[in-house]
């Protein structure tokens, strides 16, 4: 066990020894829906994810050439859709294909095609693309039906592009959060992106309260500066392999005030130095005290947190 280890170790018990408990408020966040399950983005990925007991469930967000947000990961179509087989003649000179270059009602004549070997099969072709407000009604819905309160947690991975094409991508963004009655810091929602500028201008400019997250590959974590990230943001969004690298990241992030909530847990996807998913889980939620993750198997997190609070 590395110094480091041991000093989050040793300082985790601690808190529990003095009544702090490490396991509450943990949240399960599902990466793109349950996408370790059926198509990422789809309202099947969004209802199983929510059935599996997500906190909150993730909308990547892109835009359509008439001003409607989507939920899509790529900032290009051809990965998680047939758009090539719909649409052949519409990609650009460098073979890819644009959801701005797109209306809506084209983009829903589209099918949502599995990219992960092993997963959904890639040759069923069931769901639709979804926009970002029938996300939001599905889960608002659900939040109705069932008496829970799961929220969301949009991603605004290509905002800065999408802005320079000519789309109001975050004005329209907060329009829709706020016809929704995403509002103020207490919303039920967080809203994450890595870029600090995009954060900060939804703060400075827009005047924006809700919770926002900062993004960070391993290389921006090693220089990140968390205080300065807590003047703008309530929590972090590291690669988990940083926290793997140097787990101090989480403390350093706490003692500035910021929520810690890594990504991507992945039940067919961990590092050889654990068993499964569920121990890698384990050693993040509990010794390393993170405060939730993103996984593409929430049923999975569900269950390791839950078992931590027994
Ligand atoms: O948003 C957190 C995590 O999803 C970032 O990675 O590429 O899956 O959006 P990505
Ligand atoms: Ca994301």
């Amino acid at each position: 066990m590395s110094v480091n280890l041991r000093v989050v170790t040793l300082f985790t018990v601690v808190l529990c020894l003095l009544g702090f408990s490490a396991f509450s408020e943990k949240i399960v966040i599902a990466h793109r829906g349950a996408s370790g399950y059926v198509n990422e983005h789809t309202l099947a990925a969004y209802a199983m994810a929510y059935g599996m007991g997500a906190d909150y469930i993730e909308q990547d967000l892109g835009m359509t050439r008439d001003g409607v947000l989507i939920c899509m990961h790529d900032r290009t179509l051809e990965r998680t859709s047939n758009v090539a087989e719909v649409f052949p003649d519409r990609k650009r000179e460098n073979g890819k294909y644009y959801p701005e270059d797109f209306t809506l009602a084209e983009i829903k004549s589209l099918r949502a095609v599995e990219s992960v070997p092993m997963r959904f099969p890639r040759a069923l072709r069931l769901f639709q693309m979804v926009t970002f407000e029938e996300a939001i009604q599905l889960i608002q819905g659900l939040n109705t039906s069932t008496g829970r309160d799961v929220g969301i947690y949009p991603e605004l991975k290509d905002a800065g592009s999408y802005e320079k094409a000519g789309l109001p991508f975050l004005q329209t963004f907060l329009d829709v959060l706020s016809r929704y009655g995403y509002e103020g810091p207490d919303a039920k929602v967080y809203v994450q992106c890595f870029s600090s500028g995009i954060l900060k201008q939804l703060r400075e400019e827009y005047q924006c309260t809700l919770p926002l997250i900062q993004l960070m590959s391993s290389d921006m974590v090693e220089k990140a500066d968390m205080k300065e990230v807590a003047a703008y943001a309530q929590g972090i969004g590291p690669d988990k392999k940083a926290i793997d690298k140097d787990p101090t990241v989480v403390a350093r992030a706490h003692e500035a005030g910021l929520k810690v909530h890594p990504y991507t847990f992945r039940a067919d996807a961990y590092s050889s130095k654990y068993k499964n998913v569920n121990e890698e889980m384990e050693l993040f939620l509990f010794t390393y005290d993170i405060d939730g993750g993103f996984t593409d198997h929430p049923d999975v997190m569900r269950q390791v947190i839950d078992a931590g609070k027994k």
